[in-house]
């Protein structure tokens, strides 16, 4: 049987992870916190992809390419593009595989326009605030399924 696959996103400047604010984001590298999203995946037989990217269009695609490439769902920390990206809000909408939002810092506690996500709505969930471990509670909510059709993200039925 083949390995189930999720893949990581992680948004703009989150390559300076570790040197970048280390008071709000911490001290660990972007590979350091790869490799604690891949023991834990590994942990639950999942195998993970972890890419980064600086720029929208390129975020976008991957999205789009998600369940072609025959992953699972999505862990995305989409970075400052959280608060305005109505481009990547869509391509959340768009495509037929879960999403899960997370952000290392509690973007809910800091300045103001930092408080509005355009992704969330559109999202399965939001985790924010555990730093590194708000990508393993991601993975972990991609992994079980939504209890009741309530709290499932409700989608429009596919066009054939
Ligand atoms: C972030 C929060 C965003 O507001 C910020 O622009 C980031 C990182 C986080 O992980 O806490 O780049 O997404």
């Amino acid at each position: 049987m083949p390995v189930r696959s999720a893949l990581v996103l992680h948004g703009p400047n989150l390559n300076l992870l570790g040197s970048r604010e280390p008071a709000v984001y911490g001290r660990l590298s972007l590979a350091d916190v790869d490799r604690l999203i891949r023991d834990h995946a590994r942990a639950r037989g999942v195998r993970v992809e972890c890419r980064q990217s600086n720029v929208e269009g390129e975020l976008i695609n991957w999205l789009q390419a998600a369940e072609k490439e025959g992953f699972l769902g999505v862990v995305f920390n989409p970075g400052a593009f959280t608060h305005y990206s109505i481009a990547l809000r869509d391509a959340v909408a768009a495509i037929a595989v879960p999403v899960v939002e997370v952000h290392l810092s509690n973007v809910h506690g800091r300045e103001e326009f930092r408080r509005h996500s355009v992704i969330a709505a559109v999202a399965r969930g939001q985790i924010a605030g555990f730093g590194p471990q708000s990508y393993l509670l991601g993975l972990d909510a991609l992994l079980s399924p939504p209890r009741s059709p309530a709290v499932a993200r409700r989608r429009p039925p596919r066009r054939a």
